[in-house]
């Protein structure tokens, strides 16, 4: 702190939204932006609760947070403002007025054309094609957004030199990005933390830390390589199946991928390291809250990741709820 980036390691879902709702609420994080779009769904369990959120920022659980979402980022007008209604964020949810708009007919574009690559069908491929044609509609030119419209990039970067705890959201993984990732089976833009930075408005100075998140294992929804892929019966047997958060397709699964992992740390310049869903990788781990508490096989797979890859584990996931942590970052 006070800034970090919270990113992505392997293809999405690692479970970035559950440790940004973590954060919020054990850092009392006062800033939060969201970048990329309605094609990332967080879920966040909160207070018996569970949310799948495609604007929000994961952060909301924190109510002194402010929440803003990225001039980078592609706005649903209708998701958005849904997800204020569930969430009862109005009065501290913002959209930067440069971000841009998905229309009805960049999601009938995305259906009609997206099937090879298996897109999520929510019209942010065809929507960030008609920004680099710099024809795509901004916030600024919705009228149902005006009430909620800001200068994003200030407010955060004014944060920042107020000292203020501020966290940025990635969506999506490291291999799907557009740069980096599995070309073409990526999606629309770069998800790596420097691009998170730039969609904020935020420059690489100004970061101090960069979470990478990994899964205890691999998942990927969409066409495109995965290496060691399972079947869907062996996925079952060993409780590794996910549903994906917006499209409820099902996630392909396989194990944790050192190889792709330190290419992760390489693109992502990680501070320190997050290991969501040890839980499901080992069940007695289940709710534990003290590292000592893990199982054996738990800890000896924590060191690995942290000897192979040269970088601290510092928080580890054992459950779904925003508190079901293991955080490292308490004995300093
Ligand atoms: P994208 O931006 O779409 O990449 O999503 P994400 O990284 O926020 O992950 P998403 O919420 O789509 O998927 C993660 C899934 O794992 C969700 O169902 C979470 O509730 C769940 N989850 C996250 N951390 C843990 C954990 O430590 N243990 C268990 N059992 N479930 C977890
Ligand atoms: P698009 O982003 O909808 O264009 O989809 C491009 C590829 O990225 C497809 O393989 C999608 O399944 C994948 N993808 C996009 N967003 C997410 C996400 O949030 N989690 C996991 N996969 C995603
Ligand atoms: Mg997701």
């Amino acid at each position: 702190m006070p800034c970090i980036v919270v990113v992505g390691g392997f293809f999405g879902d690692e479970g970035k939204g559950k440790v940004v709702s973590y954060l919020a609420l054990k850092d009392r994080l006062d800033v939060t932006v969201r970048t990329g779009s309605v094609n990332a769904g967080h879920t966040i369990v909160f207070r018996g609760k569970t949310y799948g959120l495609r604007m929000i920022p994961s952060a909301f659980v924190y109510e002194n947070c402010r929440l803003y979402i990225a001039p980078g980022a592609n706005v649903n007008p209708a998701i958005f403002l849904e997800e204020l209604r569930l969430t009862g964020t109005a009065g501290r949810a913002w959209i930067d007025s440069q971000a841009s708009i998905i229309e009805p007919a960049h999601i009938e574009r995305d259906r009609a054309t997206g099937g090879r690559i298996g897109t999520t069908g929510q019209g942010v491929g065809p929507a960030q094609e008609d920004r680099v044609k710099r024809t795509a509609k901004l916030a600024r030119d919705v009228p149902e957004l005006a009430p909620y419209l800001a200068d994003v990039a200030q407010e955060v970067n004014k944060a920042l030199a107020r000292g203020e705890k501020v966290a940025l959201e990635g969506t999506q993984g490291t291999f799907l990005s557009l740069i980096h990732g599995t070309y073409p089976y990526v999606t629309s833009r770069d998800t790596t933390a420097s691009a998170i930075a730039s969609e904020c408005g935020v420059g690489p100075k100004k970061v101090d830390e960069v979470l990478l998140v990994f899964k205890a294992f691999t998942t990927r929804v969409g066409a495109g390589p995965l290496e060691g892929e399972l079947s869907r019966e062996e996925a079952i047997s060993r409780g590794w199946l996910e549903k994906a958060t917006v499209t409820g397709r099902e996630r392909r699964a396989a194990p944790f991928n050192f190889r792709l992992a330190e290419r992760a740390v390489m693109l992502n310049s990680p501070t320190q390291l997050a290991i969501t869903k040890l839980d499901v990788l080992f069940p007695e781990c289940r709710g534990v809250r003290r590292f000592e508490e893990l199982s054996q096989r738990g800890r000896e797979f924590i060191r690995e990741v942290e000897e192979r890859l040269g970088v601290p584990v510092t928080i580890i996931g054992t459950g779904p709820d925003a508190d079901e942590v293991v955080d490292r970052r308490l004995k300093k």
